[in-house]
C-alpha cells in the first residue's frame, strides 16, 4: 500500500487506511530510533528543505533528524535570511527551491492555504508544517501514534481537546484525524476562542472544562496564541486559567488511566501547572520523541512513492 497522494497537505485528505500506514511505519522507525545505531538509508541519495516563515523547534528540528537519520540531504531556508526579504513570492521562493532537486518540501507558513498553493505547481513533494489556523498534519499524526501506543487502539476513545480553538491548527487536525479513527472528540475553550465553523462537525462542544474532561481517556491542551490575537479575546490571563487549566481537580474527573498531552510550546501555569505538566500521567516528552519516528516515516512513504512513480 502506498499514500494516494504525492503532497501532505492535510489530515482531511488523508483516509484511516493511510493514517494506519504512517502509524504503522512509524512504531517501525521508533524501534530503529531505539536501536544503538539510529542511522538507516531509507533516504539516501534524497534531499529534504524545510522552509519556515513562522517559528519553530520541535516541528523544524524533528523534521531535519529524521531526514538525516534516514541518510538525506538536508538544509533550511530561514526567510528572514532569504530573498523572501527582497520581495520575492512564496511561489517563486518554492520554484526556486524546487529547481534545486528537492525531494520534499516542508512549508511553515502564517497564511491558512499557503502549502496548497504551491504544491501543484512544484514536482517535490510539500508536507504542511502548519499553516495559519487551518491544519498542522504532522502534529497529529504524532499525537494519533502516540495516543495508539499508549491505548492500544484509537477507536472508541473518548478524547479532550481544551484550550485556544480558535487559532488552532492542531485542534483541527487532531478533530479530522480522531474522527476518521473512530474516536470522540470533547472540546471546551472560552465562547469567543471557539471558531464558528465547529459546530457542523462531529464534535461535542462543553461549557466548561469539568464537562469536557470527566470521563476522557486522552486529555490535550492547547497553547493560547496571543501572537495570533487582534485583540484581548478574554479579561485576562490570570482569569483564563482560572476557568480553564488543566490543574490536578479538573484531571481528577478524567478516567483514572487517562493521559495528558499537549503540543507545546507551553505556556506553563496558564494551560495547565508544571505539576501536571510533569506528572505520570503526561505523555508531553514522549509526543516529542514520537514526533520524529512519525516524520521519518511519513518522508519514507513519500520518498516511496516518488520512486515508483518514476
Ligand atoms: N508543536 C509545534 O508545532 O511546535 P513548534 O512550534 O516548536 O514546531
Amino acid at each position: 500500500m502506498q499514500l494516494k497522494e504525492k503532497d501532505l497537505l492535510g489530515i482531511q485528505s488523508l483516509d484511516p487506511a493511510e493514517i494506519n500506514l504512517i502509524l504503522d511505519t512509524a512504531a517501525t522507525m521508533k524501534r530503529v530510533l531505539a536501536s544503538s545505531s539510529k542511522k538507516t538509508a531509507h533516504m539516501q541519495g534524497k534531499s529534504i528543505i524545510t522552509l519556515f516563515y513562522e517559528n519553530s523547534t520541535r516541528t523544524r528540528l524533528s523534521f531535519e533528524m529524521a531526514a538525516k537519520y534516514m541518510g538525506a540531504a538536508t538544509a533550511n531556508v530561514a526567510s528572514s535570511s532569504s530573498s523572501v526579504n527582497k520581495g520575492e513570492t512564496l511561489l517563486d521562493t518554492a520554484r526556486t527551491i524546487d529547481q534545486m532537486g528537492t525531494d520534499i518540501l516542508i512549508l511553515r507558513h502564517p497564511q491558512s492555504g499557503a502549502p496548497h498553493l504551491i504544491a501543484p505547481h512544484i514536482q517535490a513533494s510539500v508536507i504542511n508544517a502548519g499553516d495559519g489556523m487551518n491544519e498542522h498534519p504532522t502534529q497529529a499524526l504524532l499525537d494519533l501514534f502516540t495516543i495508539r501506543e499508549k491505548k492500544q487502539n484509537l477507536r472508541g476513545l473518548k478524547v479532550a481537546i481544551v484550550g485556544d480553538l480558535l487559532h488552532s491548527r492542531v485542534a483541527r487536525s487532531n478533530l479530522w484525524g480522531l474522527c476518521k479513527m473512530g474516536a470522540t472528540v470533547r472540546m471546551a475553550a472560552p465562547p469567543t476562542l471557539i471558531p464558528s465553523g465547529l459546530q457542523g462537525l462531529q464534535v461535542q462542544l462543553c461549557t466548561s472544562i469539568q464537562d469536557a474532561v470527566r470521563d476522557a481517556d486522552v486529555v490535550m491542551g492547547l497553547r493560547i496564541q496571543l501572537e495570533r490575537m487582534q485583540q484581548a479575546l478574554f479579561p485576562s490571563i490570570n482569569e483564563y486559567a482560572h476557568f480553564f487549566a488543566l490543574d490536578e481537580k479538573a484531571m481528577a474527573l478524567a478516567r483514572p488511566d487517562a493521559i495528558i498531552m499537549h503540543p507545546g510550546p507551553c505556556n506553563h501555569g496558564v494551560e495547565m501547572p508544571t505539576i501536571v505538566y510533569d506528572s505520570d500521567r503526561s505523555v508531553i516528552q514522549e509526543q516529542v520523541t514520537n514526533g520524529v519516528a512519525v516524520r521519518m516515516a511519513l518522508m519514507f512513504l513519500l520518498t516511496s512513492r516518488r520512486n515508483a512513480a518514476l
